[in-house]
């Protein structure tokens, strides 16, 4: 190789080296995380949205979960942002994934291959959110989706999420039931979706209002699984506010003020 090429290719290697880092917490006990969880398509799109400038910068984990794992990370502004990446290639995964999609029209003509279904998942979140924050219900603003990779507002402080209702039951129960409930009504009859996986730890507190997150599994109404989403996300939350000695509306009537009929 001739000292040119050889300068090029160390060049080209350090640049690498410093894109990276970027991606990496210091602390070294997670940089194990982040490697395993970006593979070589997921690092390119996360490059190109912190070349197209809609991300400055992707800090530390927040969240692993069973399909995905939320990075905190800011614009150029400096402004908060979550990063969520979808990456898990489990059968259960795509099983699961199927079920939500093939019921949908919006996601009729969509490859079945894992890659593309991962991408399917974000999209499918991002449009739900949207949609969800068209009709005033309080869920974060979306910023970005690209492939497997969504990027919306930072619930929380200095890298720290907010604290979900599970971790953090609020002292004014009664208020906050009734606010949920005023936002799964918009969610339904504005937004005509179900969210599909609601309970105390897809709530997080922020500011004083209980704010709607985790909705790539949320389906339009009309979704052959939709009444039974509804009834099991009432159902959820009447049993958590039920154990804070709320005085829950009874489950049949909840879900005919949240349908609207
Ligand atoms: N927009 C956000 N702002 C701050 N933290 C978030 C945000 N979205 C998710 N998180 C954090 O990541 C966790 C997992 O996110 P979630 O969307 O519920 O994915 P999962 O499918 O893994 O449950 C949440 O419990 C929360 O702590
Ligand atoms: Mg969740």
């Amino acid at each position: 190789m001739s000292r040119k090429a050889r300068e090029r290719l160390e060049h080209n290697e350090k640049r690498v080296e410093r894109r990276d880092k970027m991606l990496h917490h210091d602390r070294a006990n997670e940089r194990a995380t982040v490697e395993e969880v970006f593979d070589q398509t997921t690092r390119l799109v996360v490059f190109s949205l912190l070349n197209a400038g809609t991300l400055h910068e992707v800090n530390g984990v927040v969240s692993s979960g069973k399909e995905a794992r939320v990075y905190w990370g800011k614009n150029k502004e400096g402004k908060d942002l979550a990063v969520k990446i979808y990456l898990t290639s489990s059968a259960e995964f795509k099983k699961g994934i199927l079920k939500y999609i093939e019921g949908d029209p919006r996601f009729k003509n969509v490859k079945r291959d894992t890659r593309s279904l991962f991408t399917v998942w974000a999209q499918k979140e991002f449009r739900n959110l949207e949609e969800a924050c068209q009709a005033k219900v309080n869920v974060p603003k979306t910023v970005a989706v690209k492939s497997n990779v969504l990027v919306m507002e930072f619930l929380g402080k200095d890298g720290k999420s907010a604290p979900s209702l599970k971790e953090s039951p609020p002292e004014n129960p009664e208020r906050i039931y009734k606010l949920l409930i005023t936002n799964l009504k918009r969610l339904y009859q504005k937004a005509k979706l179900v969210h599909g996986d609601l309970s105390e730890y897809n709530v997080l507190m922020w500011k004083g209002k209980p704010m709607i997150i985790d909705m790539s599994q949320s389906v339009s109404i009309e979704h052959p699984m939709a009444k039974f989403m509804l009834t099991r996300d009432l159902n959820n939350l009447n049993r958590f506010f039920n154990r804070l000695d709320v005085n829950v509306i009874p489950l049949e009537e909840l879900q005919k003020q949240v349908v609207g009929k």
